[in-house]
């Protein structure tokens, strides 16, 4: 372990984001135009071959989770196989995934047998009709079929994350809570964030407080459970449910000072360009110095709520949240 992943603030990194694809099988509203985005040329996206040589970097640096993510990552033909290498290397302790759950109910018993830990399942409305107008697909019963199925094979708990949006969804608060009654269902409610081309506005953004207030008005046994220091959600119990409930607060109580977390994104970008040094056959020794000086250049924190919306200038889709 070298100090390659310790950044200009003294943050240790260890939890690896890898962005498999820019493809995915919905339109959400507030990630893409109904026309999708523009994708890479395939020449210049990772190979799994140049993933795992990176991969192998980061691990054997310090990294000991990588959460694959997209686009929508089971997209991707060679998912399973992805797992299955990625889980093999030494020292890598958490293997999870981020997906829609539109095809992943069939995909799961392989996925798991891959050596995949854990999943986090998107999921912003329990009601099909809803879920067509933001998604602007259809396929709200596959998702729930998803979460059902990663239940069944043993994921606990299942994390789904709801994207609270002011007008859309927030109405459904305290029924997702219902969810978390009798299965291992930890449901996350996340606040709005301003991403390229996601028509943010401040006015559908709910506030954590307001978020908590909701819950806590319909279910008073609810208490904060300790979080981990470099954890994004705030954690709470509901005396007698089997699953619990999280706020993820990126707009009104930003995390960053003990952010944990790096981005390889499909093309290879990573704060810097991995893709071209790796492809110009660059040592392991000269690709480390590379991205160590990329981790020592990360920010303390991220712009602040109002100023965000002019700094993002990628879209979701690409960055994998
Ligand atoms: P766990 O590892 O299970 O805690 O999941 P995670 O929250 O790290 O990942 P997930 O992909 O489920 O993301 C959930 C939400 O957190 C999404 O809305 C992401 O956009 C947001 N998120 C993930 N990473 C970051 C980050 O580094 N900074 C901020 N501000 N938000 C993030
Ligand atoms: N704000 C907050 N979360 C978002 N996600 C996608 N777009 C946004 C946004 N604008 C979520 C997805 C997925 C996770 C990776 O990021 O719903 O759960
Ligand atoms: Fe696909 Fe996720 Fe974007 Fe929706 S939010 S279009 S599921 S990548």
């Amino acid at each position: 372990v070298s100090d390659m992943l310790i950044d200009s603030f003294g943050r240790m990194h260890t939890y690896l984001r890898i962005s498999l694809t820019e493809r995915c099988n919905l339109r959400c509203h507030y990630c893409m135009p109904p026309e999708g985005v523009d994708l890479t040329p395939k020449p210049q996206l990772l190979s799994l071959n140049e993933i795992l040589r990176l991969a192998y970097l980061f691990v054997t640096s310090g990294v000991d989770k990588i959460r694959l993510t997209g686009g929508e990552p089971t997209v991707r033909k060679d998912i399973e196989e992805a797992c299955f290498r990625l889980s093999k290397l030494k020292g890598l302790k958490t293997l999870a995934m981020t997906t829609n759950g539109l095809t992943l109910a069939r995909k799961l018993p392989k996925l798991k047998e891959s050596g995949l830990t854990s999943v986090n399942i998107s999921l912003d409305t329990l009601v099909p009709a809803k879920f067509e107008f933001l998604t602007r697909r259809k396929g709200h019963e596959k998702v729930m079929e998803s979460i059902n199925a990663a239940i069944e094979v043993g994921y606990n708990p299942v994390k789904v994350n709801c994207v609270v949006m002011r007008g859309f969804n927030d109405d459904e608060i305290c029924d997702f809570v219902e969810l978390t009654r009798d299965r291992p269902i930890n449901i996350r409610f996340i606040e709005f964030m301003p991403f390229d081309g996601n028509v943010w506005n401040v006015k559908k953004l709910v506030p954590y407080a307001e978020m908590l207030d909701t819950v806590v008005k319909k279910f008073p046994g609810l208490r904060r459970m300790q979080d981990h220091p470099t954890e994004t959600a705030k954690n709470f119990k509901i005396d007698g449910h089997h699953g619990n409930v999280s706020f993820i607060t990126s707009m009104t109580e930003h995390f960053c000072a003990g952010c944990n977390r790096l981005r390889l994104l499909a093309d290879g970008n990573f704060k810097v360009s991995l893709r071209d040094p790796l492809r110009q056959n660059a040592s392991d020794d000269e690709l480390r110095e590379i991205i160590g000086a990329a981790v020592k250049r990360k920010k303390a924190a991220h712009a602040g709520m109002f100023d965000i919306a002019k700094t993002v200038n990628r879209p979701m889709i690409h960055i994998g949240g």
